[in-house]
């Protein structure tokens, strides 16, 4: 056992399990939104997650045609399929298995994201990141990262770590950010393991599972279910463990503590800056 494993010992808990709410978006993709609404306070600095899975292209085939974002940073993590995204501000790129594209939407991108495949499986997330006040009107960035550019590591008893952001076990991600200090990592456990990594007692966390079904402090989480991490100024790690092949996301991040206002893809602090953004995107500023 080494040193850091010894340090971890007191997990957080479970505190909700979240079902996503099955909808649809952009030109009629069918997914679950499994972070909206009111678990935004909870969960800042984190706005929304979106679950797609699908084999059937009607579910998928439209995409999301031009449409705009300001405020925050999107993220999508593509398990399977071809998407390809186009923005204002002159980003292209090809996002497929594995991959991962985070675009800084800031003061304001109008994008596409269109599959590049008629049939097949198409499964990933998007998850949005909110930005602090004074980057909110921030230049638009944006990288995308092929699945061989996310970093790895696979533990002793067979636990593969792909860390998208932040760090874990001393493993630095593809992506840092400074005031949310977000951890997004994808977490394949095989039967019988167990994982721990640490986690601030401040950020808010929670996990998706995707596959089989994960144990936390003694609270089964079933695949497709969110749960809700506890904070407790004690705790300074997760652990969890899959009786069966599992699979999950583990997302974290610190709390921006700012008032959030959210018009479809406008989040900001204030509705004056929404009838901004509105303004500034009706006058073709975003372009
Ligand atoms: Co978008």
């Amino acid at each position: 056992m080494n040193t850091e494993t010894v340090v971890k010992q007191n997990s957080r808990g479970i505190e909700r399990i979240v079902e996503g709410v099955a909808t649809s978006d952009g030109a009629g993709v069918k997914l679950t939104r499994v972070l909206s609404g009111r678990l935004q306070q909870r969960l800042d600095p984190f706005l929304m997650l979106d679950a797609f899975s699908s084999d059937d292209p009607d579910d998928y085939i439209a995409g999301f045609p031009d449409h705009p974002h300001r405020g925050f940073e999107t993220v999508t993590y593509m398990l399977a399929g071809r998407m390809r995204h186009r923005d204002s501000a002159g980003h292209e790129g090809l996002l497929e298995n594995g991959g991962v594209q985070w675009m800084t939407a800031g003061r304001g991108v109008i994008h596409s994201e269109i599959p590049e495949q008629e049939h097949g499986a198409m499964e990933g997330f998007q998850l949005w990141v909110n930005l602090p006040a004074p980057r909110k009107m921030d230049k638009p960035w944006y990288k995308d990262f092929p699945g061989g550019a996310i970093p790895e590591y696979v533990t002793p008893e067979g636990v593969k770590v792909r860390v998208i952001a932040g760090s874990s076990n001393g493993v630095q991600g593809a992506v840092t950010r400074e005031v949310t200090e977000p951890l997004y990592l994808d977490i394949h456990l095989p039967a019988g393991a167990e994982f721990s990594t640490a986690l601030p007692a401040a950020h808010n966390a929670f996990i998706y599972v995707y596959r089989g079904t994960a144990t936390v402090d003694g609270v089964q989480v079933a695949s497709r279910r969110m749960g809700i991490l506890s904070n407790s100024p004690e705790a300074d790690s997760v652990t969890f463990s899959a009786a069966g092949d599992t699979r999950l996301l583990l997302i974290a991040g610190k709390p921006l503590n700012e008032p959030i206002v959210q018009y479809g893809p406008f989040v900001m602090n204030t509705q004056q800056e929404i009838h901004q953004a509105l303004s500034d995107y009706n006058n073709g500023h975003f372009a």
